[in-house]
């Protein structure tokens, strides 16, 4: 029977404590499989690796028919060893996460998918990392011919419709990083129909704008090509050039905006930039300036 991701951590604590080169290939492959039914190539691993040009993100690929959440079996992964640039996917989450706390619902036909990083930079720059994968998502699906924009802090548009979002995890030490996930979810061949109403009306999939299927290894190596060439602006700390192209791919700058952050009242105000920690700056009725460090955004009508 699967185990969770909680048991598996127990079980397996004398092994993570471990160094990665201690540690026995067959050991881990085996480790690996009793996470989820791995490697059962539901999206298959040398069709994204022949789209791919880059140099590390990518180069070692985890490919799941089933996991709780790629963003935890990332997290297990990271523990052994150095993994910069490793990916996780999986056709299916059971237990996929969103932002604050959320599920993300994570059926066959989306592209749930996790990057493993250990950047030495930081960690107040952890927010700069999103806002970077937005824009490499934002590049990809632009290539498609579809105008996506980014909407704050992470969230991927196309016509004010949700088709992907960003949760970014982070394990640091001191001011540094031991690792970050960043978890993307595209919804590629989702079927919107399916959908409970709610989310039907906020939600769009790449295949309900183009009205085609849509080719997964294809879409995941032309992000993870984008997305290399940002992380290694990220980590080169050219953040000028990261915070400028998100605002030319925004739809929030300008926009008059409400903010709901847990146990905080909701703020509203005219969205004027963001600054160089990735918060939002919000122009309030009364004049006065507010940064918004995180929170659920929404455009609003004024
Ligand atoms: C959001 O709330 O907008 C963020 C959603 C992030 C979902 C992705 S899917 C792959 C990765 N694994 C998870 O459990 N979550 C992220």
């Amino acid at each position: 029977m699967k185990k969770s991701m909680q048991e598996l951590i127990s079980k397996n604590k004398a092994k993570l404590s471990r160094k990665v080169s201690q540690i026995d290939e067959a050991e881990l492959a085996e480790l690996l499989k009793e996470i989820g039914s791995y490697n059962i190539e539901h999206i298959p691993i040398d069709e994204i690796k022949k789209g791919l040009n880059t140099e590390y993100i990518g180069r070692e690929i985890y490919s799941y028919h089933e996991v709780e959440s790629t963003n935890n079996v990332a997290k297990f992964l990271a523990r052994f060893g150095p993994f910069e640039g490793t990916i996780v996917i999986s056709e299916i989450q059971t237990k996929g996460k969103g932002r604050g706390g959320k599920k993300w619902e994570s059926p066959k036909g989306g592209i749930w998918l996790s990057i493993i990083l250990k950047p030495e930079i930081d960690h107040l720059k952890a927010p700069l990392l999103t806002l970077a994968t937005g824009i490499a998502i934002a590049k990809t699906i632009r290539r498609m011919n579809i105008d996506a924009k980014i909407k704050w802090p992470n969230d991927i548009l196309i016509n004010n419709k949700k088709v992907c979002g960003i949760l970014t995890e982070a394990s640091s030490k001191q001011n540094t990083f031991d690792y970050i996930i960043v978890g993307v979810g595209i919804d590629s061949n989702l079927n919107i129909n399916n959908l409970e109403e709610t989310l039907r009306k906020i939600t769009t999939s790449l295949s309900n704008e183009t009205q085609e299927e849509i080719k997964e290894p294809k879409i995941i190596a032309n992000f993870l090509n984008e997305f290399e060439k940002i992380y290694n602006s990220f980590k080169e700390e050219n953040f000028d050039e990261i915070l400028n192209e998100w605002r030319r791919m925004s739809d929030t700058i300008g926009s008059y905006v409400k903010i709901k952050q847990a146990h905080i009242k909701v703020i509203e105000g005219l969205a004027v930039g963001i600054n160089n920690q990735g918060e939002l700056i919000l122009k309030l009725d009364n004049g006065e300036l507010k940064t918004i460090l995180s929170g659920e955004c929404s455009l609003k009508k004024h």
